[in-house]
């Protein structure tokens, strides 16, 4: 990668502001003076300093976020906060977004990278990567829901689900309960429990493929994957 397209990536400026402070000779590569803009920086070998600092550069981050509801998962929106907004400008200069939508009002695990390949492996509608949510339910949900799902329901569109697997946590006139399912349709738990009747009040996503919310996390928080959750998540075969 270029070197002035390192510094821009990394929020030093335009590739104009940048250019001045090459010349200012305050930026070296192991060691070495570099006041071309264009000099090669190979990211995996090369030391990069500035001003004596080492530059961290990575080519790729990986974030898991406990979505706060409120915000929208999308990297811009005109009205409302989106969950780009939440994120420290030391990741964002990256230019990570959601993979895949969570409701406004929905909480729970979101996967944000700027790993394009990854993100299109998550969500392809081939690859059924299972999904599950814990929900709060207004009404009773029954054995008969649970059957219902595991043969799929048709939503208000006339689209038939793939099986959902449903778990029944607590039932009464709040149920509580699990669903798995491998599609992202839009809005697609709520129109599921919609399709049997009931109406879904509390949504959060607790696991995407191989990842697991952390609960430590609160509403709004995020942290790194850890190596081995990285690992689990790029080696993933659904
Ligand atoms: N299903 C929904 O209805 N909403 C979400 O945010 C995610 C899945």
């Amino acid at each position: 990668m270029r070197i002035d397209k390192m510094l821009a990536n990394l929020g030093y400026g335009s590739r104009k502001e940048v250019k001045q402070i090459l010349k200012a000779g305050t930026v070296k590569i192991n060691d070495n003076v570099v006041k071309d803009a264009k000099q090669h920086v190979n990211l995996d070998s090369d030391v990069v300093t500035l001003n004596g600092e080492v530059l961290e550069y990575r080519q790729f981050i990986y974030l898991m976020m406990n979505k706060p509801p409120g915000v929208i998962s999308a990297t811009e929106d005109t009205k409302d906060e989106t969950v780009i907004d939440l994120l420290d400008m030391a990741d964002a200069v990256y230019e990570p977004f959601p993979v895949g939508r969570l409701d406004k009002d929905t909480e729970g695990l979101l996967l944000i990278t700027n790993d394009g390949q990854l993100a299109h492996r998550l969500l392809s509608p081939k690859k059924h990567v299972p999904k599950m949510y814990f929900a709060q339910i207004d009404g009773e949900v029954t054995a008969e829901d649970v059957e219902a799902f595991k043969h799929g329901v048709t939503l208000d569109d006339g689209y038939l689900t793939k099986p959902g697997e449903l778990t029944i946590l607590k039932s009464g006139i709040r149920s509580e309960i699990e669903l798995t399912i491998t599609e992202g349709k839009f809005h697609q738990v709520k129109r599921m429990f919609q399709a049997v009747g009931k109406k879904v009040v509390y949504l959060k996503r607790m696991t995407m493929g191989p990842l697991q919310l952390d609960e430590e996390l609160e509403l709004g928080e995020y942290r790194d994957l850890t190596e081995e959750e990285l690992e689990q998540l790029l080696n993933y075969q659904p």
